[in-house]
């Protein structure tokens, strides 16, 4: 029988407790064994972004994170974006603005950007476009050229935005 380690992990908001072998990643934890199946895989080699969640409210490469590591902590995923106070059934403000921007096209980069950019805006409200393109640089796109992503981080900047939990504060 493989070792396993039970883990506790609040996952956008919600509180889990699981049976975990100590090699799996938390990327599979996410889509495998929560059904969080936005979180993406690319490379899972941590090289595109694709597979970027917050946790404790900073980024990460999920493909990188063990599960085990992310034991007590609280993780985001691009599913526990939407929804927020403000506007229970509707957008966050950085996903509306990417679809106002059309900045995904085959939408498998989008997740990761999505987060980057929440994180960016979380730590600096208005950035420049250099800023942006700074903090966007670990993240791939293969569709877009960037620009449409570039401005919709830039139309994020521009509005208001809920306040998120992103933090570690466990579910009741
Ligand atoms: S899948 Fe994790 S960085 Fe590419
Ligand atoms: S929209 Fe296709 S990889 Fe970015």
């Amino acid at each position: 029988m493989r070792p396993v380690r039970t883990i506790e992990i609040v996952a956008n908001g919600r509180r889990y407790r699981e049976a975990v072998e100590p090699r799996l990643s938390l990327a599979d934890f996410l889509r495998d064994r929560l059904g969080l199946t936005g979180t993406h895989l690319g490379c899972e080699q941590g090289v595109c972004g694709s597979c970027t969640v917050l946790l404790d409210g900073k980024t990460v490469r999920s493909c990188l994170v063990l599960a085990v590591q992310a034991d007590g902590r609280s993780v985001t995923t691009v599913e526990g974006l939407a929804g927020g106070p403000e506007d229970p059934g509707g957008l966050h403000p950085v996903q509306r603005a990417f679809l106002e921007a059309a900045a995904f096209q085959c939408g498998y980069c989008t997740p990761g950007f999505l987060l980057t950019v929440d994180e960016l805006l979380r730590e600096n409200p208005a950035p420049s476009e250099e800023e942006i393109r700074e903090r966007l640089s670990g993240n791939l796109c293969r569709c877009t050229g960037y620009q449409h992503i570039v401005d919709a981080a830039l139309r994020a900047a521009a509005r208001p935005r809920p306040e998120q939990n992103h933090g570690g504060h466990p579910a009741p």
